[in-house]
């Protein structure tokens, strides 16, 4: 397969990854916020029920059956894979922000016997290193490390913490930071990180990779110190071809979407500052909020990937799209989850860490019409408090109409979710099933019925929750088309998974 860089003549080793090139801990000598977040979440602990989803874990969670309650589908049979930040602490250092900690496999089984979980850390280079020491060595996303040494590569301070994908073979931990880490699906050894080409050595590999009907994968990643952006194509045989552009303005990116034709990103402004990185900031602390700038769609053709074409939106913050899809007369439709600033990953998700919370700001799915044609871009709100949007797999790329999502409409005294959703796009419907007020909901992934007609929505909906009041995590299993008929099987545990990103369903 062809394989294109447009610009060979910048170095993309482990130099050029945004996390490596930054000179964290040259002079740094680390923020005594560390050990007081620590104490403060300490305090926090009996009066905030909550914080039980970021306590976090010290160990890997031995297998364990979980308690069964209705029955599994016949046609479910197989592994979900799911991946966040584990490890908050270590020694008397807590991490200032959700983003940092270590990542951490948790895997569910169904079989014929019902449903069993266990929980793994990768054995990143960081993780390994650090605990052998005892203590925090590096600078990480979001926390100046007292006493931290600088990371010789972004790899050195690969915490694998977001998201799996299974493809052409393989299974990866993903961390927008830098490479992907393989591991065994089955017995959750780490192995080695995944290097795609020798060009793009630790070049990052977001979380957020879309494969098509076609079973290719896409893929982006972002060196924020260099403003570059490399794409990724992976054939479902492995094959890969790759792209580099140059970015003005480099945004925080987290996720996109794409067509049949095109790739599209959504550009918050939430802008890569040099000097604030070159000054020993924290990646987190590098960036900054510049709402002039709008935000900005970059849309790209596959087949004429140096050739960006730039539209403008209202300015607002994003991580997650949902879907995008063309209609054939040069309008690509686009939906995402939207916020009207920053101030979550900025300020939110480091309150969290402390055991404190104090709202967040109100979320919407943004539907995008992109006429490439005339270059215009318009948007319309509809107001759902809600995140981690997922869709039927069979329709990336294409038109759907169903809109999974974990959604708060009655809490407001804690972060997190409380229900599960399907949203009718087109109509505004929803399905929803409310877990209650003590349960704190998390992604909840699609898988196609096997037998099914093929459309969309035919199957099942499988994710999990934290219960607050047993102090358990839960894992339930939906027909998704009947969500508000509640879990036709629900599996539990007698104990709680640190609260986590993003998963996938691989199956038997
Ligand atoms: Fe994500």
């Amino acid at each position: 397969m062809e394989r294109r860089l447009f610009c060979q003549s910048l170095a993309l080793g482990t130099t050029g990854s945004s996390l490596a090139a930054l000179p964290f801990a040259a002079h740094a000598d680390g923020s005594p916020e560390a050990g007081a977040t620590l104490g403060a979440f300490n305090q926090q602990r009996s009066r905030a029920p909550w914080t039980l989803g970021f306590e976090g874990l010290q160990a890997d969670l031995a297998p364990q059956p979980m308690q069964l309650r209705g029955k599994l589908p016949r046609d479910l049979r197989g592994t979900l894979l799911r991946n966040g930040p584990a490890q908050h602490s270590l020694g008397d250092v807590r991490y200032q922000h959700w983003f940092d900690g270590d990542g951490m496999i948790q895997q569910y089984r169904f079989s014929d016997q019902g449903l069993q979980h266990q929980g793994r850390f990768l054995r990143t280079q960081k993780f390994v290193a650090e605990n052998a020491a005892g203590r925090r060595l590096h600078h990480s996303f979001g926390t100046q490390v007292a006493g931290g040494s600088p990371m010789a590569s972004a790899d050195a301070g690969n915490v694998a913490n977001t998201s799996v994908v299974h493809h052409a073979g393989e299974t990866l931990a993903l961390w927008e930071g830098g490479s992907a880490t393989l591991f065994d699906a089955g017995t959750l050894e780490t192995g080695g990180l995944k290097t795609w080409t020798p060009e793009h050595a630790g070049m990052p590999f977001s979380a957020h990779p879309k494969i098509g009907a076609d079973g290719s994968l896409w893929n982006f990643g972002v060196s924020s110190m260099h403003g570059l952006l490399s794409i990724y194509q992976v054939s479902a045989r492995g094959q890969v071809r790759t792209a580099t552009l140059q970015v003005p303005d480099m945004a925080m990116v987290h996720d996109f979407a794409v067509t049949e034709q095109h790739l599209v990103f959504l550009l918050p402004p939430l802008i890569f500052d040099r000097d604030r990185a070159q000054a020993g900031n924290t990646f987190m602390n590098s960036h900054v909020w510049k709402p002039e700038l709008g935000m900005r769609a970059l849309v790209l053709h596959k087949d004429r990937l140096n050739q960006p074409q730039w539209m403008e939106l209202p300015s607002g913050f994003l991580f997650h799209t949902g879907n995008a899809w063309e209609d054939g007369k040069g309008v690509i439709h686009l939906d995402y989850v939207r916020s009207a600033d920053a101030s979550s990953v900025i300020q939110g998700f480091r309150a969290l860490m402390r055991g404190e919370f104090g709202g967040e700001p109100a979320h919407a799915v943004a539907r995008v019409e992109l006429d490439t044609r005339s270059g215009r871009a318009r948007q319309t709100l509809q107001a759902h408090h809600a995140e981690f949007p997922r869709i039927d797999p069979r329709f990336v790329g294409r038109r759907n109409k169903q809109l999974f999502m974990a959604e708060r409409v009655a809490v407001s005294n804690r972060p997190g979710f409380d229900c599960i959703t399907r949203l009718d796009l087109d109509s505004g419907k929803v399905d929803r099933y409310r877990y209650g007020a003590d349960v704190m909901v998390e992604e909840h992934v699609f898988i196609p019925a096997r037998s099914g007609s093929g459309k969309e929505a035919e199957g099942w909906l499988v994710g999990t929750a934290l219960d607050l009041r047993s102090r358990r995590t839960l894992l339930s299993v939906f027909d998704a088309r009947l969500l508000a008929q509640g879990p036709l099987a629900q599996g539990s545990m007698d104990r709680a998974v640190p609260l986590g990103f993003h998963g996938t369903f691989i199956l038997a």
